[in-house]
Formats: C-alpha cells, structure tokens, sequence
C-alpha cells in the first residue's frame, strides 16, 4: 500500500481509502467485516457521514480496539453547518463512532450558511483537539478560492475537498484537481466505481481496462484506482460491503501503471470538456 501526505499537516493516509455510503444496508456483521479486512489490508482511511443512515455505528465497530490506527473522516450537513450547528453534529458523529476525535470533518456540500461560520467553528474544534483537521467536499474551483480566504482569515487551512471522481467523469481534472495541488489540498475521488456505473466487461473501454489487467494479474477495478490516483495528491475511497472485495480494493495501492497504459485508459475514457458546474452524486 503506498501513503501519502494528506493536506498541509502531512499525515499519512493509504491512497485506498473506504466509502461508507449504504454500508449499513445490507449483513452488518459482513459490514465490519469488511471494513476490517480493508484495514488489515493496510488501507488506514475511512470515510463516513452524519448522512450515511448507521454508517457511523457501523464504523464505530469496525474500528473498535484499533482507532489508533485510522485516519477517520465524517462531514456536516449543510443545513447543520452553521457557527452552533457545526460543533453539535461534530459530537453527535464523535458520539456515534465511538471515539473523542475525527481526522478530518468535512462539510458535505456548500449551503446556504455562510463559509465563514462553519470554518470558525472548524478551528475551534480543530484547536480543541476533537478535530485533527478538516475539509470540504463537492467545491469547485471559485469556492476553493473563497474557502482559501475565510481559511485564512480563522488561520486555519482546508486539508481535503472530497470530489466525483472517476473514468466516465474526469471533470475535475480541468480546474479543481490543479486548485487543491496549488493549496496543498488532498484529492479524495469519491464513487471511484462510478456508484453502480463501472464500464462493462463487452464495452470498448472495459475491454481496455481487461487487457491491462491481465498484464499485471489484477482485476478491471483494480486498474480502474491506480489511474485515480496517478496524481501525487490523489485518494480514492472505494465502498464495499464484502470482505474479499474490501481487500481487493486495497491491493490496487500497489499497483503502478507504466505511462503507456496510462495513455490507453485516457483515450479510451476521455476527459471531455470543463462542464459549466462541478459534477456531484
Ligand atoms: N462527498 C460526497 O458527496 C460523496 C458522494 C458519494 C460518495 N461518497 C463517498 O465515496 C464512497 C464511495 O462511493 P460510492 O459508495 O458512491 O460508490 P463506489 O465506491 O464507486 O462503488 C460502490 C459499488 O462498487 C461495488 N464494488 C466495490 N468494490 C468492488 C470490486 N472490487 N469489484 C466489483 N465491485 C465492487 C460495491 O459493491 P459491494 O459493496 O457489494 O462490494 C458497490 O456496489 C461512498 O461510500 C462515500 O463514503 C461521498
């Protein structure tokens, strides 16, 4: 598994990461399971929600006993996210997880409270310990700059914006990606699978990733992350419910692809044009 600085405090985060979105849906005991075979599998990084249902009780048992060894994120909602807000939620989630602190806090999207506000309250907790560092997620390129401002002005800095990010949309590759290199902002690439929309085996582009999956004995989704996180401030957060999947996705942090294959996985999953907004789920 390779490690990264993740944001301006360095800290060092597997580039497999793990989505948590509707984990808590289906065989909870296959759940954890599978969140600890991702940790076994040297992945450290862990990504949930106040608006992911029981994902955050979920975690809370995955993690139990090895907390230590987890960089855990969870985000505020937008409609909590104002200067009280923001620490409420912050300790309901701290509450549901089962710990006294997070890694990073995002907020999940821009809403209608000022970006002022929840970064004040950011700091606060940051500066209380029970956040080692928050971010944001869903922000394009001129609300980067406008977070860049109210960051400073609380003298604090954004460690992550947390984005859609995957081959059938790579619209965050114009503007977004070079904004958070130039602020020394992690790129997480959230629904890296494409949420359910991962190219088909038969499809010209799936039959692209299979060529170059049998050359490194790996699997079409394996390939699929090692493209996401070519990029040195790239991380990409897979979700999986199944152990054996879970420990799949952590495998591809290994895995390096030579700059040819990488050119065949542009042209067979093409960046397109800057679309007017930021593309999210
Ligand atoms: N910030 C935001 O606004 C935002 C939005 C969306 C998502 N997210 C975060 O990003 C995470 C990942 O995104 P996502 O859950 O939307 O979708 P995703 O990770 O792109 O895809 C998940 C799907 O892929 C399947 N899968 C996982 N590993 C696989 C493998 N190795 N081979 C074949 N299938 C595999 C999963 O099935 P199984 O579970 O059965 O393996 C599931 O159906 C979320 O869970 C959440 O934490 C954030």
């Amino acid at each position: 598994m390779q490690y990264r600085p993740f944001g301006p405090k360095g800290d060092k985060v597997s580039v497999i990461g793990m989505g948590t979105w509707y984990i808590d849906q289906g065989d909870r005991r296959k759940a954890i399971a599978a969140l600890q075979a991702g940790l076994d599998a040297g992945i450290n990084h862990i990504d949930t929600a106040e608006m992911y249902g029981d994902a955050e009780l979920v975690v809370a048992e995955a993690i139990k006993g090895r907390r230590d060894a987890v960089f855990l994120v969870s985000k505020v909602l937008p409609s909590n996210a104002s200067r009280k807000g923001t620490r409420l939620a912050c300790e309901r989630s701290l509450k549901r997880l089962g710990t006294d602190r997070l890694d990073c806090y995002l907020l999940h999207w821009r809403g209608g409270y000022p970006l002022e506000d929840t970064v004040a309250t950011f700091a606060e907790l940051e500066a209380e310990g029970k956040i080692r560092s928050w971010g944001v997620s869903n922000f394009d390129e001129d609300d980067l700059a406008e977070l860049g401002e109210a960051a400073e002005a609380a003298g604090t800095a954004s460690a992550c914006n947390q984005v859609l990010y995957h081959l059938k949309e790579r619209a965050i590759e114009h503007a977004v990606l070079p904004a958070c290199e130039a602020s020394r902002q992690a790129l997480v690439a959230y629904s890296p699978f494409g949420h359910d929309d991962f190219p088909r085996g038969g499809s010209a582009g799936g039959k692209v990733l299979a060529a170059i999956a049998r050359a490194h004995g790996a699997t079409p989704h394996q390939v699929a992350l090692a493209f996401l996180v070519r990029h040195a401030s790239a991380f990409a957060i897979p979700k999986s419910g199944d152990a054996r999947r879970a420990a799949e996705n952590a495998a591809a942090g290994d895995l390096m692809l030579t700059p040819q294959e990488i050119a065949e996985i542009d042209s067979a999953f093409p960046r397109g044009a800057k679309p007017r907004s930021l593309p999210m789920l």
